[in-house]
This record gives C-alpha cells, structure tokens and sequence, in this order.
C-alpha cells in the first residue's frame, strides 16, 4: 500500500515536472513569436495566424537549414552545392538558385549579393517565375541579377534587416490574374519548394502586387511562419540563406518522387483544406447532390445556361451558378466549391477550382472544338490526381457556334487542321477566344445521369484526412 502511494506521488511530481517544462518553453516560443510578424520589413495583412502555434513547435524539431536547403538540390548539382555552398537548376520551366550562404537582397530584391572570397564575382539571372518556356509571361517578369563572388570591387551595401531564416524570392508578375496561372505557376511550385520548411521562412516577393499577395494569404501565412516581404521600398534585407525561383513539375502536379518531403498532391489538398478551413472531405458527405456550373462571359459561354440549369435540376441537383466575379475572393469561393459533389464547365481557367472539391466528386469538362489537348492536359489528368472522378464532354461540330457562323463546309469545321497549323494565335482566335457552345440537351444529359450515378456508389474509401 505505501509503496504504492510513494509511486504515486513520484508520478504526480513528475507530472508537474513536466507541464512546467511545456509552460516554460511554451512562454519561449510565445514570446519569440511575438516579435516575428511586422517588425523586420514584413508586410502585415490581417490574418488568423491560428495555426501558427502548432506550426511553432514542429520548427523546435526542425532540421537547420542547410538540410533543408540541400533537399532542394539533385543530382551533380549537389556535389557542386556541398563544396562551394550554391546551386543554380535550370530546366524547360524554371531556373531555382539555392544559397546555403549568407545573402543580401537589395535594389527592390532584384539584386541578390552572395559572397564568396575566392573567385572573382559572377553574374547571374534568374527569372522567378516558373514557366521559362513561355516568353510572354517572362517578359512580365523582372529579372533578379544575382553577384556571387569577392565583394572587392563591388562592395554591397548594410542591411537594413538582419533576419535568420531562409529567404524564398519569387515574383507575383507572370499570368497572374488568372486562377490557373496563379496556381500551376506559382501556389503549386510555392508549396513543391517550401512545404518541408515547415513555416520557417521568408517570402521576399519581387514584382509585389497586392491583389495577389491579398488573394492568397491564407496560402502564404500557412507556408510560413512570418509576414511576406515586400522589398520595393529599398531597404536592404540580409538572411543566413535564399532560394531564388520556385520548383515545378506539371501542369497543376505535384510528383511525388521528385519533392522534399515526399508530399503529394493528396498532402497538398489536405493543406489547402486547413489553410481555408474546409470542412467536407469526402463527397460522401454531401447528402443532396450539388453541382456547380461555371458560368462564362468572354468566350466559350453556354448559350444555353438556362435550359442546362433547368435540366439539371430535373435530374435532382441543386445548382450553383458561379460568375466570374465570385471567384475574385477565393477564401469565400473555395468553401462554396468545397460543399459541391459536382463541377461543371466549359474548358477554361474557372476550372482550376476543381482543387477545392472533396473527394470522389465529379469534374465534368465540356470540350469546344480543337481543345481536346489542352482539356485532358490541364485539367483532365490533374483532376485525377486530386481524387476527383473524371468526365469529359466532347461537344459535336453541331454545338459550337462556329458551325453557325461559318457553315459546315468551311475548313474551321471540316478541317480544323488546316487552321491549327497558322499556329497559335491563328487557332487562338478562332477556337479560343471566338467559340461559344449551345449544348445538346439530350445528349448532355446521359453524362450528368452517369454522374449521379458515380455519386449515389461513392464511399469513403480513399478518405484521407
Ligand atoms: C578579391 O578581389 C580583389 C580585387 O580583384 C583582389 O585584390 C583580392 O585579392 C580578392 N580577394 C580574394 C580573397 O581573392
Ligand atoms: C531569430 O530572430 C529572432 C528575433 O528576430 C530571435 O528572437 C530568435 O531567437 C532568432 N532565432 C534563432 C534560431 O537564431
Ligand atoms: C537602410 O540603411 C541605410 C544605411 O544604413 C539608410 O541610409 C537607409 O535609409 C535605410 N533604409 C531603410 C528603408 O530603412
Ligand atoms: C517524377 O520524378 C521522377 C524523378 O525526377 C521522374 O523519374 C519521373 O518521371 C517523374 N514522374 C512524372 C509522372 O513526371
């Protein structure tokens, strides 16, 4: 009996022990955090940072950063990383410079300063943003000159802002203003490059632009732990490391094999769904089936929205109708997707929200004429990837106003070859830009109906969160 109390009491001591040690570390790490967001440059924009705790103490098991940097670096360019401290990656789609130095970032951060005493200073260019192949979107972004080398010469100037965690520079400039640009090119690659950082680094953002930064904070805050930079005002901001450029891999993809961490795009939608407190997970977990029709202006408008909404309702669906406009605030628009077990649209980029679905949901994509390619390529395959069940909708030559507006016997309709081959801008005024789609009812419905149908077999059986 004695003994037993005596343990008792041990424990009990222990116990206290214990949460005296969380306390005390916790009353560390609360007040470190309070000094991180706002005062070093960081641009302050209103967020819960509710996460950030949790966050907080994964960063006290987390790698240093050299580890963490050299994740990031493959190959023969690895060996080269482990001697002199930097890697410059270059492929078709982006350029990823990674510095395990100290480095200053100056000039509205297109000017990176990496020291390096021994050889004579190098210049280099990277481009931060993550479709080098196409010269349009680069031209609108500006080029970070990176000096690596003896500092003799050319001698930087003093920070401004000393700050101890990794830099990640990137440019908010390319296609943005575009959902599908802003996800393949630069939230997709963002989460490739920094995920396994696990918060504890800067973003230094070149070409700042506010709607986009504003648009997805709740992505930037829940990548990292503190306030985004936005170095146009010119001050000098020196960090123990940088990465200039993001990583990518496919179009809205996310290769598992190929991304530290060894997240996937599973892992990914699972940080989207914290990141906007998403709530259904599952399809299964709708009970009246949604669908959500993605409503056009410009170009490759249904005609005919009325009578589909109308028949779609017939079949048992609520309908949601989505313009253009609501998609402007994503944190509001990704729970309005995410309570839908279908989406449907006509190929084009209001399709990307096809990441906020559950899954096991429907993603219905209707094909105008010539654009097989670019459906299945962006949309289709990715749609998978992310769990979703796929159909497509190829639209007959009878559907597309072209067929009214040129006649059957014209080579738009009889031989779209002939029109693809003037090349991009001759097919993109044509089939891009200048097709509207007038549904065939019937036809249409049977791909709705096998959608009901996937829907009412549905479990939860690759449920992962
Ligand atoms: C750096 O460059 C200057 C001028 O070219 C040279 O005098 C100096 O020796 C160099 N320093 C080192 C460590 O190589
Ligand atoms: C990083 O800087 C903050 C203040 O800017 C400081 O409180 C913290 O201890 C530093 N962390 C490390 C790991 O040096
Ligand atoms: C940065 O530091 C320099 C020199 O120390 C100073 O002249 C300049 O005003 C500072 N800039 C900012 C934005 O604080
Ligand atoms: C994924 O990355 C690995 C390693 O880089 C590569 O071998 C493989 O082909 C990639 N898979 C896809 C589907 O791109």
């Amino acid at each position: 009996m004695k003994k037993e109390s005596r343990r008792l009491v041990n424990c009990a001591a222990l116990a206290i022990c214990l949460v005296l040690i969380v306390l005390v570390y916790a009353t560390l790490f609360q007040s470190n955090d309070l000094k991180l967001p706002g005062n070093e440059g960081g641009y302050r924009l209103s967020d819960s940072r509710s996460n950030l705790w949790s966050e907080r103490i994964n960063i006290d098991a987390v790698d240093p950063q050299e580890f963490l940097l050299r994740r990031l670096v493959r190959g023969d360019d690895r060996v080269r990383f482990e001697s002199n401290g930097f890697s410059c990656h270059t492929d078709v789609h982006s350029e990823v410079f990674v510095a395990n130095k100290p480095v200053r970032i100056f000039n509205k951060g297109l000017t990176v300063y990496v020291p390096h005493d021994d050889q004579p200073q190098v210049k280099r260019t990277v481009k931060p943003y993550a479709r080098k192949e196409d010269e349009t979107a680069m031209e609108l972004v500006s080029p970070v000159q990176i000096l690596h080398g003896n500092s003799t010469i050319n001698p930087p100037p003093a920070c401004n802002f000393t700050h101890n965690v990794t830099a990640v520079v990137f440019s908010s400039k390319g296609f943005t203003g575009n959902v599908f640009h802003e996800l393949n090119e630069i939230i997709i690659p963002l989460f490739i490059t920094t995920r396994h950082f696990r918060s504890r680094l800067k973003f230094v953002i070149t070409d700042f632009e506010l709607r986009w930064v504003r648009k997805y904070n709740r992505v930037l805050s829940h990548l990292s732990g503190y306030d985004v930079i936005n170095p146009d005002d010119g001050s000098v901001h020196c960090f123990p490391g940088a990465v200039i450029g993001l990583k990518y891999h496919n179009n809205l993809a996310i290769n598992i094999t190929d991304i530290p961490g060894g997240y996937s795009m599973f892992d990914f939608k699972h940080f989207l769904k914290e990141s906007y407190n998403l709530k259904t997970s599952h399809v299964s977990e709708i009970r009246k089936p949604v669908l959500m029709l993605i409503s056009r202006r410009n170009s490759r408008r249904f005609l005919n929205e009325e009578d589909m909404v109308e028949m779609m309702e017939k079949l048992g669906f609520r309908v949601k109708r989505a313009e253009p406009e609501m998609m402007s605030n994503l944190d509001e628009f990704a729970e309005a997707v995410n309570t839908c077990s279908v989406m449907v649209g006509a190929h084009g980029a209001g399709l990307t929200n096809e990441i906020f679905l559950p899954t096991g949901a429907v993603m219905v994509q209707v094909v105008p004429l010539t654009l097989e390619w670019a459906a299945t390529n962006y949309f289709g395959e990715p749609a998978k990837a992310m769990g979703l069940r796929y159909l497509e909708y190829m639209i007959e030559p009878e559907e597309s106003s072209l067929f009214d507006a040129y006649g059957k016997d014209h080579p738009v309709i009889n031989d779209p070859k002939s029109v693809i081959s003037k090349g991009y801008y001759a097919h993109r005024a044509v089939y891009v830009d200048g097709q509207d789609l007038k549904i065939n009812l019937e036809r249409f419905k049977k791909i709705l109906i096998e959608a009901k149908q996937i829907l009412e077999t549905s479990t939860p059986f690759n449920r992962r969160t």
